[in-house]
C-alpha cells in the first residue's frame, strides 16, 4: 500500500518555519497535487517524503512504515525534478537504464523495463538518440522514463513541466495524467500553477506560508473554498472580492449595496461579524435573466475578445478596483457600455473579513424554512 501520511509534520530551517504542523493523508494510487504560491513549503514537503530533508517534528509514513529515519534510497520512491538533468553523452536508453545498472539488475530485466517505459511514453523511436537531439518535451519524457523504470511505490514530481513552452506543457500534462491512469501508482505532484492542479489532481492540497489551507477534489475547492485565500487562488481569472459592512440588513461596500441572499441571512447574523468580503467568480456574472440574483450596474472599460467569450474589465462607481466578468462573445460588449451584471444568489461567497473564513450558507431547504418562519 503506497499511502503517504503526514502527522503533525513541521520543518524548520533555523528561524524559518517552512512547513507548519502538516497533517495530510495521501491515498494509495491517488494523484495528489500540492499547490500554492512561491515559498509556501511545497518543495520542502516533497523533499521530506523523498528523504532529502530531515523532519523537525511529527511523523511521516509511507504505507504503514514510519520513514522519519529511513534513508532516501530505501524509501521506494522516484523523484522527477523541474530540471531533468539527463546525461548528455548517453543515449536515451542508457539514461533510462543508468539507475538500474547501478543497482545491478540483470540486463534482460533492465532492457524489458526500459522498453516498457519507452512504449508508455512513446519514446521507442528515440532510444538511440542523445538528449541534445530531442525536443524539450521529449527530454522531460526521458526524465519521467528514468523514474518509471524504477517501479517505485510513489512518484514525486516537483514542477516537472515548468521548463516547457505553453503548448508542450498542455501536451505533457495530459501524458502525465495518462501515465497515472495506466500505472495506478501514487503520485505527489508539486506546482504553483492552479490550472495544472485543477486539471491533473485527484485531490489538491492548497498551501500558503507553510500552512495547509484546504484539501479536496478540484470541484470541492472550486465550489466550496474554505477561506478567502483558497477562493482567490483556485479559479482563473481569480474571484472578485469586495469589502462589505453589514448595515440595515444589507451588505454595503464601496459602490456596492446588496441584499443578503436568503441562504446567508441566518449565518451572517450568527457569525457576529460586521465586516465581510463578498466573493464572486467572473464566469458567474451574466448579462441574462438569472432567477434570484444580485444586480451590479457597471461600465465596461476594457473588453478582451477571447473568441467564444469576452473578458470584461468593468468599473463600478465608487469602487476602486476593476470587476472582472466573462460573458459569451455574442453580447459584443463595447467599452463605455453600461451593463447590469447579474449574479445568481447561490453563486455568492461571503467571508469573514477578519479571519478570512467562509460564512457557510444554509442549504436551499434550510433557507426556505427560515424564510417561512420569519414571515
Ligand atoms: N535550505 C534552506 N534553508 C533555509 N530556508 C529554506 C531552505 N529551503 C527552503 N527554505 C525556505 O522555506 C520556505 C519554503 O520553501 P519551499 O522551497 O518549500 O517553497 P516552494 O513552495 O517550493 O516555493 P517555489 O514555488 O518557489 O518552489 C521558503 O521560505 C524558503 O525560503
Ligand atoms: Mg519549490
Amino acid at each position: 500500500m503506497a499511502t503517504v501520511t503526514f502527522e503533525h509534520v513541521s520543518k524548520r530551517y533555523g528561524d524559518v518555519l517552512a512547513v507548519k504542523d502538516l497533517s495530510l493523508e495521501i491515498h494509495d494510487a491517488e494523484f495528489m497535487v500540492l499547490v500554492g504560491p512561491s515559498g509556501c513549503g511545497k518543495t520542502t514537503s516533497l523533499r521530506m517524503i523523498a528523504g532529502l530533508e530531515d523532519i523537525s517534528e511529527g511523523t511521516l509514513r509511507i504505507g504503514d512504515r514510519v520513514v522519519n529515519d529511513v534513508a532516501a534510497k530505501d524509501r521506494d520512491i522516484a523523484m522527477v525534478f523541474q530540471s531533468y538533468a539527463l546525461y548528455p553523452h548517453m543515449t536515451v536508453r542508457d539514461n533510462m537504464a543508468f539507475g538500474l545498472k547501478l543497482r545491478k539488475l540483470p540486463k534482460a530485466e533492465i532492457d524489458k523495463r526500459v522498453d516498457d517505459a519507452a512504449r508508455i511514453l512513446s519514446l521507442e523511436t528515440y532510444l538511440n538518440r542523445k538528449p541534445k537531439e530531442l525536443s524539450g518535451g521529449q527530454r522531460q519524457r526521458v526524465a519521467l522514463g528514468r523514474a518509471i523504470v524504477r517501479e517505485p511505490a510513489v512518484f514525486l514530481m516537483d514542477e516537472p513541466l515548468s521548463n516547457l513552452d505553453a503548448k508542450l506543457r498542455v501536451q505533457t500534462r495530459a501524458e502525465i495524467a495518462r501515465l497515472h491512469q495506466r500505472l495506478q501508482t501514487t503520485i505527489v505532484y508539486v506546482t504553483h500553477d492552479q490550472v495544472e492542479a485543477m486539471t491533473m489532481g485527484t485531490r489538491i492540497a492548497v498551501m500558503n506560508m507553510g500552512d495547509l489551507q484546504q484539501v479536496g477534489t478540484p470541484q470541492e475547492l472550486y465550489d466550496h473554498p474554505r477561506n478567502r485565500f483558497v477562493a482567490g487562488f483556485i479559479g482563473s481569472p481569480s474571484m472578485n472580492f469586495v469589502d462589505m459592512e453589514l448595515s440595515e440588513g444589507r451588505l454595503k461596500g464601496s459602490g456596492f449595496d446588496l441584499p443578503i441572499p436568503a441562504r446567508f441571512r441566518n449565518r451572517v447574523a450568527d457569525s457576529g461579524a460586521r465586516a465581510f468580503a463578498a466573493g464572486f467568480r467572473p464566469e458567474h456574472l451574466t448579462l441574462e435573466a438569472a432567477g434570484e440574483s444580485l444586480v451590479i450596474r457597471a461600465k465596461a472599460d476594457v473588453v478582451e475578445y477571447l473568441g467564444n467569450e469576452e473578458l470584461l474589465h468593468v468599473t463600478v462607481p465608487g469602487h476602486d478596483a476593476d470587476v472582472i466578468a466573462i460573458v459569451p462573445a455574442s453580447h459584443n460588449v463595447k467599452p463605455g457600455d453600461i451593463l447590469d451584471l447579474r449574479l445568481p444568489a447561490d453563486r455568492l461567497h461571503l467571508f469573514n473579513a477578519e479571519t478570512g473564513d467562509t460564512i457557510l450558507a444554509d442549504s436551499p431547504a434550510q433557507a426556505a424554512s427560515s424564510t417561512v418562519a420569519t414571515a
